[in-house]
């Protein structure tokens, strides 16, 4: 009865206000983790996953984005003829993607966001990529795991991890009720950004999500929730509710790419796992840990 996980979409309409002043003039999805933007690691691990059509809900001064995604003729020309073979592989591989856009006009929130996307999913099952969270896993991207969860259970499935207690209000948290399978849980309820107290659990949704089309029609009745927004968490509390929705606690390195301190993690270790790279680092990461650094 299940249906393959075709299409994904990717919200990338937010400012990025947190990566101000940077993101004045380019939208936070186009700054790079060591040399590629950080949306082409999301980008890539939903065609890891065996996505084949990736719709961004891409807002005001999100240009770059669409350039960066589409062939670069002028680049392409001067590559070829300076033979720079190898850098002309990888600009046209970027172009090679079928990515579609539609604009958020207005920013409602993360729920409003995923609606724009009704008519692109044409009433099938889809995957929802949040760029602020980037996993590193060395074998199964975490979004093919959700996938195969999707193809056993042919319902809703949120991708998530335990955090620490003192984090949880940064986060879609999730109760439910353990299956044989240690790994799933059957959501029971879900509180966006609870206060510790609220929380009804530390296992929190990180920006990975299958999800049915019966989401649609919810979140056109969602009334606005935390921070006056139309709240994706609320939507999945009520679809929880109609038809089963599942939790996974997927397995990989999650990096919090909204968060500056978790954005130089990510720099520093994906640079660490470059084989072009990760020698000469780590030794200069090790000589800078033993001298008296000061600023
Ligand atoms: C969003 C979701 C939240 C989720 C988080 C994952 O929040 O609303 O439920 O846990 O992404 O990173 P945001 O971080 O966009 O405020």
């Amino acid at each position: 009865m299940q249906q393959n996980i075709k299409r994904a979409v990717i919200p990338a309409a937010g400012f990025g206000t947190r990566f101000l002043p940077a993101t004045k003039a380019t939208p936070k999805e186009m700054l790079p983790i060591v040399d590629r933007p950080t949306i082409q690691y999301i980008v890539e691990e939903a065609i890891e996953s065996g996505i084949e059509d990736i719709l961004i809900i891409s807002g005001h001064a999100k240009r770059a984005i669409e350039d960066y995604f589409d062939s670069a003729p002028i680049l392409e020309m001067s590559l070829e003829k300076s033979g720079k073979l190898d850098l002309l592989k990888m600009v046209r591989d970027t172009a090679d993607i079928r990515i579609h856009y539609i604009r958020q006009r207005e920013m409602k929130g993360l729920g409003d966001a995923i609606l724009t996307a009704k008519a692109f999913m044409a009433g099938e099952p889809f995957a929802v990529l949040l760029g602020d969270d980037v996993v590193y896993h060395p074998k199964k991207p975490a979004l093919k795991q959700l996938i195969d969860v999707f193809e056993e259970y042919g319902r809703t499935v949120l991708g998530c991890q335990t955090v620490p207690h003192e984090k949880v209000s940064s986060y879609g948290i999730v109760e439910g009720n353990q299956l044989d399978n240690h790994r799933i849980l059957k959501v029971s309820n879900m509180i966006e950004k609870p206060s510790p107290e609220e929380a009804p659990s530390d296992l929190a949704v990180l920006g990975r999500y299958i999800i049915t089309p019966a989401i649609f029609e919810i979140l056109e009745n969602t009334e606005p929730g935390k921070g006056g927004e139309i709240q994706l968490t609320d939507a999945l509390k009520v679809l929880a509710q109609r038809e089963a929705v599942f939790a996974y606690d997927f397995k990989g390195k999650r990096y919090d790419l909204g968060d500056k301190l978790g954005f130089l993690k990510a720099q520093v270790e994906f640079a660490l796992r470059r084989d072009d790279l990760g020698g000469d680092f780590k030794t200069y990461l090790k000589e800078l840990a033993a001298s008296e650094f000061t600023i």
